[in-house]
């Protein structure tokens, strides 16, 4: 039941405002399989101890793999890397296939292309309405050359510009 008076669109259109970056975020299930999803709702939480957080919609076929609640890894893309996060905001067979893998903590599939690499135990989840609101703790990360984010703002795609 809606619980709100204004309307969902506008709503949803007046949080895209909000520009952020552009996260794939992956692990493996107990089953073993490979799960990854585009994520812009990532955020930073805390130096110390080092948390970081992110929300999936409960609607998510990755969301019994996510709640099962072990550990995930943060990729933030660069502004090259549109192609790839359309591909993994789409519900794929495998997502994975023909894509260069290594392994990471508790065998998570780590993408190797990348700006930013946080691998993380999940430290906490919180129920957000439609989504989890996922809380990592970070055990470790890494960084490329890669220092062209890639942006999402009122539904596009966007590179920053520095002023
Ligand atoms: C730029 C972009 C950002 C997205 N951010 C989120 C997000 O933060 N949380 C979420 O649940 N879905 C987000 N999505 C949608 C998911 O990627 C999409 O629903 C995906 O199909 C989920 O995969 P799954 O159903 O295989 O779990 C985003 C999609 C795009 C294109």
């Amino acid at each position: 039941m809606m619980q709100t008076q204004f309307d969902p669109t506008d709503f949803r259109r007046a949080l895209g405002k909000f520009p952020t970056g552009v996260t794939i975020v992956t692990t493996k299930n107990a089953r073993g399989e490979k799960i990854g999803v585009t994520a812009s709702s990532f955020n930073s939480v805390s130096l110390d101890p080092p948390l970081v957080l992110w929300s999936l919609k409960k609607e998510a076929r990755s969301i019994d793999s996510f709640g099962e609640g072990k550990h995930f890894a943060v990729h933030v893309l660069g502004d090259h890397q549109q192609d790839l996060s359309n591909h993994f905001a789409r519900q794929g067979a495998d997502k994975f296939a023909n894509l260069p893998l290594v392994e990471g903590v508790a065998e998570m599939p780590l993408l190797t292309e990348f700006s930013v690499r946080f691998q993380c135990v999940c430290q906490h989840q919180y129920d957000g309405g439609d989504h989890v609101i996922l809380v990592g703790r970070v055990l470790q990360f890494d960084t490329t050359e890669c220092n062209q984010p890639l942006i999402f703002h009122s539904g596009n795609y966007a590179k920053v510009a520095h002023v």
